[in-house]
């Protein structure tokens, strides 16, 4: 079998144990204490509370994502359907939290495709007034995966939005 790692330390190493180097399109994933390279098209976790909606004003019980331990990849839903976290600001006091999280960017539209994309919180009147965090999206067949981090504060949630466009249907 060939293995091909470019970074020459690698080659020093038991090449791509512990997923140093997973193909494209795959990352490092943990189930049942296992890690190693697989598709988070078919290995997320389902994040589907209805209080993260961009609809949702009542903010009686504050949310934070800084309390929960991310691990690997989420797909949000918001009901039966498939969800997406918010490619613009949204006003602070929405997604049951305080300062609503979104993205400053566009999600992936190739098939297979991972791009990184900077998280804000809104607050203060400023749609960027937390830079949080980083994260990688993945454009599945017909829905979004997210590699979700941990926000720098509280209280910081991320948003959900209904998904906009019908994503990979057949032509
Ligand atoms: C979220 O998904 C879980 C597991 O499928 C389900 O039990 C729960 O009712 C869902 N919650 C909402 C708000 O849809
Ligand atoms: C938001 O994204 C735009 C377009 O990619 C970029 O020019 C701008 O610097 C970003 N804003 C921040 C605060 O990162």
């Amino acid at each position: 079998m060939l293995i091909l790692c470019f970074v020459p330390h690698f080659l020093f190493e038991a090449p791509c144990t512990g997923c140093r180097c997973c193909a494209s399109g795959t990352d490092c994933i943990t189930t049942n204490g296992v890690i190693e390279c697989l598709d988070p098209c078919d290995t997320y976790t389902v994040l589907n509370d209805t209080w993260r909606s961009t609809e949702n004003t009542d903010y009686s019980y504050i949310h934070c994502d800084a309390y929960i331990s991310w691990s690997g990849w989420y797909r949000f839903y918001l009901g039966q359907t498939s969800a997406q976290i918010p490619e613009k600001c949204v006003a602070e006091n929405r997604c049951g939290t305080s300062a609503p999280m979104w993205i400053n960017g566009t999600h992936p539209v190739q098939l297979n495709e991972i791009v990184t994309r900077n998280v804000f919180g809104s607050w203060y009147g400023s749609c960027f007034y937390f830079a949080s965090n980083t994260i990688q999206i993945k454009l599945c067949y017909g829905y979004y995966v997210y590699k979700l981090q941990q926000p720098s504060v509280c209280n910081l949630a991320y948003c959900a939005d209904e998904q906009q466009h019908q994503l990979c249907s057949p032509v």
